[in-house]
Order: structure tokens, then C-alpha cells, then sequence
């Protein structure tokens, strides 16, 4: 660790003896120049706590008496007036905190100042007592808040820090899942904090001039609240004894607990539960069935957040008015009926129960292994996975309040489930209309243009509306407006209206000017 200051004078040292019986003469010679050969330094350049070092300072060919010093910084730390032609001082430091520095050896001679090349002087402290300081404290912090973790030690000099997030070195390298984040000195910065952020770190600092020597922290554990949800508020009922209760849920979906939830009804707090660990409180209200009890709304808070529910009236209305049922087939891709789906539908009722008959006899719910019918939505939806004779007939859907067994079923009329056949494709059926449609109008028309080239006067247009009907060439028109007592006999007309015979009716020179319209038969 020790070395020279100045590659000028290690020239020189090299050269050693051989120069010396020229620098006692040279020493003479500067002297009177009012110059002589800078001097030389020698020491190390790092040393530990509380060592002794020693720095030797050389004045070859300087003249008696030599002054040396050992300059830290630019100042003197120690001197020494050397008498004789010893040409030299050696200067022992006890190295402290302090000691580091920039050393440098002053030597004053014959009223000359000469000053050697300096040599930088670490101090090593070896490390000890690595832990982790985190801010905030208690580690514990929302997210998007920044996280600042920084390495600490009792003591050390010159270190190096590593970082390890759940075993895992942290490094700064984008693949990193950490990022982003910041390895600054001895700090681990995270601007915004998530939940993977989360977890236990610890750090491990070194000494960098001594790669053997660390010391490792103990784990810290950061703790990345969750930001609530705003909560959902709902409610049942239930009775008891003679009176009705409801049971007022306010849940949030997202947040970390502890957290507080209030329930207010019409603004006055009517209860508050702290929740430790679930994000879920439940209020019992008491209710009247029937009654609008007023606006419930929930709160839920925490040291950083209060969020309030959407208003919910709490108000139970029995059930009442008419249940009625839908049906609706569902048919195979082949067309073939396969399925039904019953619905009920009621007028009013907030917590209705559903049951369903087939000709008078009560189905229960999904038994295991049934195959032929499901129920869906509470009860609400009756689903026929299969029409068969033994499960077609009347269905009924009768429903009441689940929260009262004392209540009365409200029953729908009977809907009739059964396998109709529907032999061809909605489709198929559209396109043979349409065809035989087609056909139709193309064999009608040929027939009248064929009736038309033999018989002018025949009917041309037998779809016209009567009020407005053309014979050939000569037309007439007869509109309601024009009184039957016009027209010479009233049985004519209305065999002019049928138009379908042959030659049994025409019409001869119809003058409208005139309103004079001839008949004959
Ligand atoms: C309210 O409902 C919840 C969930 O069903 C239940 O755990 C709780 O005991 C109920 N509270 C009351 C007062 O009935
Ligand atoms: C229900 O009644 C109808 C009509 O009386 C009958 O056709 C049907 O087979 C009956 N269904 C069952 C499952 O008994």
C-alpha cells in the first residue's frame, strides 16, 4: 500500500547512489540558486481505523538544517527539524475518522521551500452494523406513495449496497419486475409504489477497498395498502317473532383492511363497525314490510380515504299484483323442439319466493341427477332441458314473500308446455311461400295478358281497389261517392264488383263528364 508521490522522483530514487555524491555538490550549487530538487514523499495510500502509518519524506541533497513537514490538506500536521545531513524525517500518524486526506511533505532549507507530491490517504473503516432505515416509518404506505429505503451502517467507510426484495437481488435493469424504481448511493427509491412492491428487503453493504468485508441488515418489511373501492351497499330481511328486520351489508371490493364502515339512514349514523380483516360489515335495521323506512347510504373510511355508497331506499314491498309466465321454446339446429324456458314475472314484491307446479303438483328445485328440469335466477326461471310427454302439460308459477312463511302464494294462470310439431325450418317454409307465390302472380298475369289479346274489354286489373276499376279500353269508374240511384240496378254493381265471370259484365262508353254510366249484363 505504499507509494511514491511523483513519478519524477522515483526517477531519481532508482538512480539512488549513483546521483548522490552529484546532489551533495548539486545540493550546494542549488542552495546558492535558491533552488534544490523538490523532495520526496513516500506513504500509503489507504490505511485503517486506528492503525499507525508511516510517511517518510526524503531531501536528498538538501543542506543541514532541514526542515520537513507533513502537510494534510495544504496544513501541517507535523514537522521536524532534522540537524544534521540526515536528510530525512519519518512521521508516524495514528490514523482517525480524520486522517483522510491529501498528504503532502514541506521541506524548508537555506531559506528554500520545496514541496513534495502529494498522496491521497484513505481511511477504511470496516463496515458493521448494516440496517434498514425506511420513509415512512412504519413502513407501511398506499399505493402510488413513494417508498425511500436507505442502507445505513454504525460504521464503514467507501461501501457498496445491494438490495434484496424477497430474496431476490434488486438490480436496475428495466426486466427488473421492480421498476420503476431508483438505486441511489445507499437509497432504494420507488416513486410509485404497488403491490408487488410489497415484502420483505434487506440490504447488504461492503467495503469497497476490502471485497470480503460486508455486513447484511436485517429484513424490513413494507406493507402496500390497497386504495378502498367505493363500497356496495344491500340489504335482506328476515323476520322475527312478530317483526321484521333487515340486514344492511356495506362491502367493498378492493382496500386494505382496517377499515371502518358506517351505515347512515337519512343521514343520522345508525351504526359503525371497524372490520380488521374483511372488507364486509353487516347492520341489523328493524323495517315494517310496506313502509318506506327512508335512504340508506354507507361509508366505509380509513386513514386516508372515505368513500360513500349510492342511496339505497330501504323499503320492503310484499309481494302482489299478478304473476304471469313466459315461455320460450329453444330449438335444435335441425329445427326440432328441444327445450323450454319458463319465466315468471310479477307485478311487485322485493323479495319474493318462486315455486312451480305441473297439473296441480308442486316441482322442487334441482333434485340431484333430474335431468328434465333446472331452476334458474332464485327460482325465478324454469328451464325444460327436454319436452317429454311426462313432463308436458299446464305449468304454474306461484310466488310469496321469502322473508314470511305466513305470507300467501300469488299463483299465475296455466301455461301450456308441449312438443308442437315443427316439421321444416322456418325458412324452408318462407322460401316455398314465396315460390308458390311467385308461380302464382306469373301464371295469373299470363292468363290475363292471354284473356286481354282475346277479349279487350275484360277485366285487366282484378286486384283495384272498387272504387277505382278498369275494363279494357272504355273505363269506368264507380266510386262510392256516386249514389247507387245513378246506376240503373244495384245487383249489377255488384256483380260489376266480383269481376270473375266472362263477358257477363261490361261497361260501354263510360262519360264521366256526364256521370252517366251504362250498364249491362
Ligand atoms: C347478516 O348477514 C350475514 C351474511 O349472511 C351474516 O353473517 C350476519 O350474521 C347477518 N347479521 C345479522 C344481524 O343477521
Ligand atoms: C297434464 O295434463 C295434460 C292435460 O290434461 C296431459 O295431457 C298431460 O299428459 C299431463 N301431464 C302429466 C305429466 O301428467
Amino acid at each position: 500500500m505504499a507509494r511514491r508521490a511523483g513519478r519524477t522522483y522515483l526517477v531519481k530514487e532508482e538512480q539512488g547512489l549513483h546521483l548522490l555524491s552529484i546532489l551533495v555538490l548539486a545540493g550546494l550549487v542549488s542552495a546558492v540558486a535558491g533552488g534544490s530538487p523538490p523532495p520526496d514523499l513516500i506513504g500509503p495510500d489507504k490505511a485503517y481505523l486506528k492503525s499507525v502509518v508511516v510517511f517518510q519524506c526524503k531531501s536528498p541533497g538538501s543542506p543541514a538544517p532541514i526542515a520537513f513537514e507533513l502537510l494534510k490538506d495544504g496544513s501541517p500536521v507535523k514537522t521536524r527539524v532534522v540537524p544534521d545531513n540526515d536528510q530525512e524525517a519519518v512521521f508516524r500518524l495514528k490514523i482517525s475518522e480524520t486522517s483522510e486526506g491529501s498528504y503532502q511533505c514541506r521541506v524548508t532549507t537555506g531559506g528554500t521551500i520545496n514541496h513534495s507530491g502529494m498522496i491521497h490517504l484513505q481511511v477504511i473503516i470496516l463496515v458493521s452494523g448494516a440496517h434498514v432505515t425506511s420513509d415512512p416509518q412504519p413502513p407501511v404506505l398506499y399505493e402510488g406513495s413513494r417508498l425511500t429505503l436507505s442502507c445505513d451502517v454504525r460504521a464503514g467507510s467507501h461501501l457498496s449496497y445491494t438490495w434484496f426484495h424477497n430474496r431476490q437481488e434488486v438490480t436496475s435493469l428495466p426486466t427488473s419486475p421492480l421498476n420503476p424504481r431508483l438505486l441511489l448511493g445507499n437509497t432504494l427509491i420507488v416513486e410509485n409504489v404497488t403491490a408487488e412492491h410489497a415484502g420483505n428487503y434487506y440490504c447488504i453493504a461492503r467495503t469497497m477497498l476490502m471485497d470480503r468485508r460486508f455486513s447484511s441488515s436485517s429484513e424490513v418489511n413494507i406493507k402496500v395498502k390497497a386504495h378502498l373501492s367505493v363500497p356496495q351497499i344491500s340489504f335482506t330481511i328476515s323476520k322475527e317473532g312478530s317483526s321484521y328486520r333487515c340486514n344492511v351489508t356495506c362491502r367493498s371490493s378492493r382496500g386494505t383492511p382496517p377499515v371502518t364502515f358506517r351505515l347512515l339512514l337519512d343521514n343520522v349514523e345508525v351504526g359503525s363497525e371497524v372490520s380488521g380483516e374483511s372488507l364486509v360489515a353487516w347492520f341489523p335495521v328493524p323495517v315494517v314490510p310496506g313502509q318506506d323506512m327512508g335512504v340508506l347510504l354507507c361509508r366505509v373510511e380509513n386513514d386516508a380515504q372515505l368513500l360513500t355508497s349510492e342511496p339505497l331506499t330501504l323499503e320492503v314491498v310484499p309481494v302482489g299484483g299478478s304473476v304471469t309466465v313466459d315461455i320460450e321454446y329453444l330449438y335444435r339446429f335441425d329445427s326440432k323442439m328441444s327445450a323450454a324456458r319458463l319465466q315468471c314475472h310479477l307485478s311487485f314484491g322485493t323479495f319474493p319466493s318462486f315455486s312451480w307446479s305441473l297439473n296441480g303438483s308442486l316441482l322442487f328445485g334441482c333434485c340431484e341427477g333430474s335431468t328434465s328440469h333446472a331452476l334458474a335466477d332464485a327460482g325465478r326461471t324454469l328451464l325444460l332441458a327436454e319436452i317429454t310427454p311426462e313432463n308436458s302439460g299446464y305449468y304454474r308459477c306461484r310466488t310469496k314473500d321469502s322473508y314470511d312463511n305466513a305470507s300467501a302464494w300469488v299463483e299465475s294462470e296455466p301455461v301450456l308446455v308441449q312438443i308442437t310439431e315443427v316439421t321444416m325450418a322456418t325458412i324452408e317454409v318462407i322460401a316455398i311461400v314465396f315460390c308458390c307465390f311467385l308461380m302464382l302472380t306469373l301464371a295469373g298475369g299470363v292468363a290475363c295478358v292471354t284473356r286481354m289479346l282475346r277479349n279487350p274489354r275484360e277485366c285487366v286489373q282484378s286486384s283495384q281497389q272498387p272504387e277505382e276499376r278498369r275494363f279494357s279500353d272504355n273505363f269506368c269508374i264507380i266510386r262510392p261517392p256516386l249514389p247507387l240511384s245513378e246506376v240503373t240496378s244495384g245487383t249489377a254493381l255488384k256483380r260489376l264488383d266480383s269481376c270473375s265471370a266472362d263477358n257477363d259484365v261490361s261497361c260501354v262508353d263510360s262519360d264521366l263528364q256526364n256521370q252517366t254510366l251504362e250498364i249491362t249484363i
